[in-house]
This record gives C-alpha cells, sequence and structure tokens, in this order.
C-alpha cells in the first residue's frame, strides 16, 4: 500500500470535513476508520455526525471562519462537502493558510457553479454534452425552445440545491419554466442567465473521478434517482436515493467515461490554469446516440456517497491526501467490495418545496441489521434528535444481492418517523 511506502503519509492526521448533509455523515464514517484519522471535526455537521465527530459550529460557506477553525485545531487534511463550500472559496482560503485541501478551488469549481462555463469548457475540451445555448433575455430564450418544440431543459446557470432544471414536454412548459427564471426570477440571481438545452432519453448514470488535477481515478458508478415521487414522477430534487453498480454499467464504460470525459475536463481546466484538486462528478445519460453529459458537480454526489464509500475498501484518507497533495500517481489501484448497497431519501413532507422542521425522529433505535443510517437535516436538542432539513437522512441497505440491499434500506427508511416523513419506494427495483 503507499501508505506503508511513503513515511510521511503514515503520520496520523487531524481531519475537518465541511458540511452537513447525510454525504459528510458518510465521509466521516468513513473516515474514521482510517488508521490515518487522530481526531475528526465536522463544521457545522448534524445530529449523525454529532454522534461520532466533533462538530464545529462554522457554516459551510465561511471560509474565514473555517480557516481560524482548521490553524486553531491543527488540522491536516480539510474536505469539501457540499458546493456552498467550493463557490464560497473556501478552499482558496485553507489553500493559502498552506492547507491540503480535498476539493477544488473556486475557480475550477465553477464547472458546477454555473453552467454556461460547464458548458464552455465542455465544448472546448470535446465533451458530447447536449446541443445548448445561453439566454439572459425571455424572448430570445423562448424563441430558441420554441424552435425546439419545446423539448428542452431549462436550466438556471447558478447554484439552486438541484432544483433549478426543469425539463419541458411541450412549448407551454418550456415557455413557463423560461419566466421563472429570466422574468419573475423566482431562481433569484442563479437564474438571471439560464442555459437552454435539447431535451435527451436514456438511463441516467453519476461518474465520479478523484483528480489532483493531473491524475483521474474513476470510483465507482452510481445510479441516482432525482425526481422527488416514485415512478421518476414530481420535481426535481437534490436526490431520493441512489444505488451502484447499476445496470448495464461495466468497468468499461466507466473506464470510456474516465477517458471521454473526466479526463478531458480536468485537462481543459488545467489548460485554463484551474488545477482541480478533489472530486469530480459527471451526471451522464446513455443514449443511443451514446453517452451525453447533462451535468458536472465539484464534488461527492448525494446520495451517490452513501452508496458508494461503503463500498470502498481502500483507505479513503490516504486516496483524499494523495488528491489534496498531488500525489495520486503514487497511489494503489483502489480495492472494492462486492457488497450491493442502495440508498433511500427519507425527507421531510413538501420537500423540494416548502416543509416544516422540528419534528422528534422516533425509531433510530430500531434499524435493522443490514441497514446504516446517515442523517441529514437533523440536529440534537436536549437528547433528542430533531428534523432540521428537507432531505432528513439516507438509510443505506447492504446486501448478498441487489434486492436484499434494497429490501433492507427500505426497511430502515419505514423504521425512521416523523411527521410527513416520506421516501421513494422503487429505488434500485429496475435492477431486481
Ligand atoms: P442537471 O442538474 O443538469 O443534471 O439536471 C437535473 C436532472 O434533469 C438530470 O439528472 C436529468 O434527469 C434532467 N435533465 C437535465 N438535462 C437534461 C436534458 N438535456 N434532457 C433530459 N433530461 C435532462
Ligand atoms: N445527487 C445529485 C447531486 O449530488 O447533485
Amino acid at each position: 500500500m503507499g501508505a506503508e511506502r511513503s513515511p510521511m503519509s503514515k503520520k496520523r492526521l487531524r481531519i475537518l470535513i465541511v458540511g452537513s448533509g447525510a454525504r459528510e455523515h458518510a465521509l466521516a464514517w468513513k473516515c474514521l476508520s482510517s488508521p490515518l484519522c487522530e481526531r475528526l471535526y465536522v463544521a457545522p455537521g448534524n445530529g449523525g455526525t454529532a454522534s461520532i465527530a466533533r462538530n464545529a459550529p462554522v457554516q459551510a460557506d465561511e471560509p474565514a471562519k473555517l480557516a481560524r477553525l482548521a490553524r486553531r485545531e491543527k488540522i491536516g487534511l480539510v474536505v469539501l462537502g457540499p458546493e456552498a463550500a467550493v463557490a464560497a472559496g473556501v478552499g482558496d482560503a485553507l489553500r493559502d493558510c498552506g492547507l491540503p485541501v480535498f476539493g477544488p478551488n473556486r475557480g475550477p469549481g465553477r464547472i458546477e457553479s454555473s453552467k454556461a462555463f460547464a458548458k464552455e469548457v465542455m465544448r472546448a475540451a470535446g465533451i458530447a454534452t447536449p446541443k445548448y445555448r445561453i439566454f439572459a433575455e425571455a424572448e430570445a430564450a423562448r424563441r430558441w425552445a420554441r424552435k425546439l418544440d419545446g423539448q428542452v431543459a431549462v436550466k438556471a446557470d447558478g447554484l439552486a440545491l438541484g432544483k433549478g432544471v426543469v425539463v419541458c414536454g411541450s412549448r407551454e412548459e418550456a415557455d413557463r419554466a423560461i419566466d421563472a427564471m429570466l422574468v419573475s426570477h423566482d431562481y433569484g440571481r442563479a437564474g438571471t442567465t439560464v442555459v437552454i438545452e435539447e431535451r435527451l432519453n436514456g438511463p441516467e448514470l453519476t461518474v465520479l473521478g478523484m483528480t489532483d488535477g493531473r491524475v483521474v481515478v474513476p470510483l465507482a458508478p452510481a445510479r441516482d434517482f432525482k425526481r422527488a415521487r416514485d415512478g421518476d414522477e414530481g420535481p426535481n430534487t437534490g436526490g431520493m436515493g441512489a444505488y451502484p453498480p447499476p445496470l448495464g454499467v461495466d468497468d468499461r464504460l466507466v473506464a470510456e467515461l474516465t477517458e471521454t470525459v473526466l479526463r478531458p475536463a480536468v485537462d481543459e481546466l488545467a489548460a485554463r490554469g484551474l488545477e482541480y484538486r478533489g472530486v469530480l462528478y459527471a451526471g451522464v445519460m446513455l443514449t443511443e446516440a451514446g453517452p451525453r453529459v447533462l451535468e458536472f458537480n465539484a464534488r461527492f454526489g448525494d446520495p451517490e456517497a452513501q452508496v458508494v464509500l461503503p463500498r470502498l475498501e481502500s483507505d479513503l484518507v490516504a486516496l483524499m491526501l494523495a488528491a489534496a497533495t498531488g500525489r495520486l500517481a503514487d497511489h494503489p489501484p483502489l480495492e472494492w467490495a462486492e457488497l450491493p448497497t442502495v440508498g433511500v431519501v427519507v425527507a421531510s413532507g413538501g420537500y423540494p418545496d416548502s416543509y416544516q422542521t422540528g419534528f422528534p425522529v422516533e425509531g433510530l433505535a430500531g434499524i435493522p441489521v443490514g441497514a446504516m443510517i446517515f442523517h441529514a437535516g437533523t440536529r440534537v436538542q436536549d437528547g433528542r434528535v430533531i428534523t432540521s432539513g428537507g432531505r432528513v437522512l439516507t438509510s443505506v441497505g447492504m446486501g448478498a444481492t441487489v434486492a436484499d440491499a434494497r429490501l433492507n434500506a427500505l426497511s430502515g427508511a419505514v423504521r425512521v418517523r416523523f411527521p410527513g416523513a416520506f421516501f421513494r419506494k422503487d429505488i434500485a427495483q429496475e435492477a431486481v
């Protein structure tokens, strides 16, 4: 193992994970299994991370406060969870302090925070993506959408918590989506520019690559379920469930997407002086004409991380440290457990629109063997776990088969109770 070859990397580290979702709970849980982890902080964390790490009361988008925290606690590795941390320049601030950071600076992170920039990078790098135009003016946008007969995806340029994409099936729907972004400004500043894309069809796939700006190491692929309700109905959300490896996806496809999507994107950013260190996420649609990239994210997916990380047998801390310090070329090949995992997100009633929080979460003590709960929108108050967000937690099931893993995830999800709780019952059903 690389960790044994290099005496430097044997040193135990204090690790700071930035964020508060189920992804960060999963990252924290995985880091704790590493012999390299001396002490773990999560900022701000949630009700789940509070029980395994030290939560620090600093938000993910507060670079100066995070830098102070990291210096005070002598942090040796910083891990950026959410896009908000990347876009706020947390990577820049902490690298300025000389700290190894797993997660890109704001500049290369624009591959997520500006869809127009991402499209431009894809065009320059020759990455296959749906044809598109960029608009700031509604009438021109409507004209182009009409040309495509309303069969378009209307995308707010900026960050919108996974909700800034409206997939349209008619001219009227396209007009409404364009007006919501460019006329009534329902998406605020995120929607002052829109990308309008031709609508494609096909199954979707998340490919994740660890990179130090030069070397790209693919992780296990996953499939994410973005719509709020069973049967892919309802509005787009941050993600309601996931499982790897998806049906029909093999190592060859992952290798192909690494060479045709992830590596060209990292190289194109590097050519622009934007070194990317962290995990790069490509959301790909497998169309009849071949794979097409719908989006890039500058971080692990949520809920993809919750189902991919439990399968990783290699030391995650050693891997993230290698990426953060530009030494991925020395890292040995990754090892994966042959362990199907399925993640089911339990959300607050009303999510992704308005919802209530502050409800006690019952049932956490009775989670069946074979399921694991990663918290997201929870906090601890007077010793009780209380809901505090839209996606409240992810139930991850494991099993000998995808069918077993799915049943375990569902039996974990039904045990967790709070008023209004809902979850999708069809996650990974296609693979059973
Ligand atoms: P994005 O955030 O760009 O990945 O979009 C969110 C979701 O909207 C995707 O996962 C797809 O399900 C859907 N979507 C985005 N772009 C398109 C497109 N061009 N054609 C069809 N569906 C799309
Ligand atoms: N699961 C989609 C995302 O993390 O953006």
